[in-house]
């Protein structure tokens, strides 16, 4: 039985895919060259530091670590600029409503966000006190495709991975999800995320129903 469900932030549970976006694309332009949004595909789900690497390889730039450092603060400077705006309404379809249905049903919650503004996004949108354990960028070391972010919050709420389903809108967070031993519900396209075990367009498709129908064969 699925005991636990463990979400991804950026993408599933928050479109703040086009603030990462915006605030890369201005990077970029200042450095010099344009940014589009299939190159953005790259980076959904890769931690800060490595998704300043694709984009300075990208525009065929190198700097050593103490300039890379700085624009990636520079980056991230404006990204919370946008965040910290952020308001309940730009929570996705059906997250909310999903989250209190999981609740309702016993099965327990989890963010696993690469993120390190994690923290910061739930508060503004209002879903800190929907989540039973909350792992994000600051309480892990390695990316996904490791498992890492979300073995530890399966741990922290004491649930066995096969027993958790993971929400994912990055083909690395799917790879990370099963690498983990977990189920993996992808959200988006289905070419992308082939591997994933279903494939939604959002969480507004999702109900414990499905869920229990979708993976009723998990012991
Ligand atoms: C998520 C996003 C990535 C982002 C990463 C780190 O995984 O999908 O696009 O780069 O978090 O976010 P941060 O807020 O720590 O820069
Ligand atoms: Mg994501």
């Amino acid at each position: 039985t699925i005991q636990a469900c463990l979400f991804d932030l950026d993408g599933v549970i928050v479109d703040t895919a086009k603030y990462h976006y915006i605030a890369w694309k201005e990077l970029a332009n200042e450095l010099g060259f344009d940014f589009t949004e299939t190159d953005n595909e790259r980076l959904k789900g890769v931690s800060r530091m490595a998704s300043l690497d694709i984009l300075l390889e990208i525009g065929g730039l190198t700097f050593d670590d103490e300039k890379k450092q700085q624009l990636a603060t520079r980056k991230n400077d404006r990204y919370v600029e946008y965040i910290t705006r952020m308001q309940a309404d730009e929570v996705l379809p059906g997250a909310k409503d999903f989250l209190t249905e999981l609740r309702a049903a016993g099965i327990q919650t989890a963010l696993g966000s690469a993120s390190k503004n994690a923290p910061t996004i739930l508060e503004r949108v209002g879903l800190t006190p929907y989540f039973d354990a909350i792992i994000d960028g600051n309480s892990t070391s390695k990316a996904k495709p490791d498992p890492e972010v979300f073995l530890k919050g399966a741990e922290a709420l004491g649930v066995k991975p096969a027993n958790c389903v993971v929400f994912e809108d990055a083909e690395a967070g799917v790879e990370a999800a099963l690498a983990g031993g977990m189920k993996c519900v992808g959200i988006g396209s289905p070419l992308v995320l082939a591997k994933a075990n279903l494939v939604v367009d959002g969480l507004h498709q999702m109900n414990v129903a499905l869920l229990r129908k979708s993976f009723s064969q998990t012991t």
